[in-house]
């Protein structure tokens, strides 16, 4: 028998989705996870590829983190994305880490292989194709990172990968981005500077960058009406400006370097990409990308 259940899938509150005896179940693990964003993502891209596959949340504390890893194989999920508290902990509970998450030391995605559970870090990956898909290419470029926290080491390791030629990492906390500039300088030249205008060090970072990337919280709502981090005239009109706070879409640092006439590319791809690499993982199929990207962007005006 099949059952056909009738739900509010995100922004598409038309979406049916039969439930049956085939049904493959993926889904988050996060505390707290009732804010997140994933899910009408995937449910329209299982929609658009015509899978019967689900995506649901899974609200799992830190102290039944092993346990909620051990239910992936013995319930069979095929896997599951992990976000906040749980991207590092979660690690020594999966069977194998694949090098980029290892050197990222988070994992945001548990692929189920059969029983053996391997874990990946989509986030950078997700990014580049985000810039990518906007037409930017990350090949020989110069690239300054504002920020060193966990999404810029995931960035950073992404484009040394993608043929950088040169990371800068920028930061209030030096020796933060030191870590990171050391972690990936085996992939592409790395260094650190600090992030202040007061630094010619960090001026000529600025001056020299072909894509810089807002990394940092700042911008980010509540906190929207807050100005960049730096001023946008630091850098070259034809630098790309990437901004990865996603709410609001338009940030201080996105509205003033489209004001300067710079490429910009705001923060939702980086979201919405990072889930498609997810998914082409679970699924081995092609992700609907822009399916995913719309079906994100709606839910983020919904809200
Ligand atoms: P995430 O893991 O999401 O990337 P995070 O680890 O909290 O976030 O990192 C936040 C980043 O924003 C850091 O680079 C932080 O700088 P410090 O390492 O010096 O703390 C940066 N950041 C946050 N508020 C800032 C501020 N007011 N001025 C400058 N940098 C700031």
């Amino acid at each position: 028998m099949t059952v056909t259940i009738t739900g509010e899938y995100g922004a598409n509150k038309n979406s049916l989705m039969p439930i049956s005896g085939e049904t493959r179940v993926v889904g988050v693990f996060g505390d707290p996870v009732a804010h997140t964003l994933s899910p009408p993502m995937h449910q329209a891209a299982f929609k658009e590829l015509g899978l019967n596959w689900v995506y649901v949340p899974f609200h799992v504390r830190p102290t039944q983190l092993k346990q909620a890893v051990d239910g992936v194989r013995a319930m069979g999920l095929q896997g599951v994305n992990v976000t906040v508290p749980h991207k590092v902990h979660v690690m020594r509970y999966v069977d194998e880490v694949d090098e980029e998450a290892r050197l990222i030391g988070a994992v945001n995605t548990i692929v189920n292989d059969d029983g053996r559970l391997i874990g990946y870090n989509t986030d950078g990956r997700g990014f580049v194709r985000s810039l990518e898909l906007e037409g930017f290419d990350l090949h020989e470029k110069k690239v300054l990172l504002l920020g060193a926290g966990g999404a810029a080491l995931a960035i950073a390791s992404a484009v040394a990968r993608s043929g950088a030629t040169e990371v800068t990492i920028a930061n209030r906390t030096v020796e933060k981005a030191q870590q990171i500039a050391t972690a990936i300088n085996q992939l592409s030249v790395a260094r650190a500077v600090p992030l202040s205008e007061e630094e010619t060090v960090f001026i000529d970072a600025a001056n020299e960058a072909d894509i810089v990337v807002q990394c940092t919280s700042i911008g980010m709502y509540p906190n929207h009406d807050r100005p960049p981090i730096v001023p946008v005239q630091l850098f070259r009109k034809d630098a790309v400006l990437v901004d990865i706070v996603y709410t609001p879409r338009e940030t201080s640092f996105i509205r003033d370097g489209r004001a300067r006439g710079c490429p910009v590319v705001t923060g939702e791809g980086m979201l919405a990409f990072q889930g498609a690499i997810a998914l082409e993982l679970w699924t081995g199929t092609n992700a609907p990308e822009d399916v995913m990207l719309q079906a994100l962007i709606a839910e983020l005006k919904a809200r």
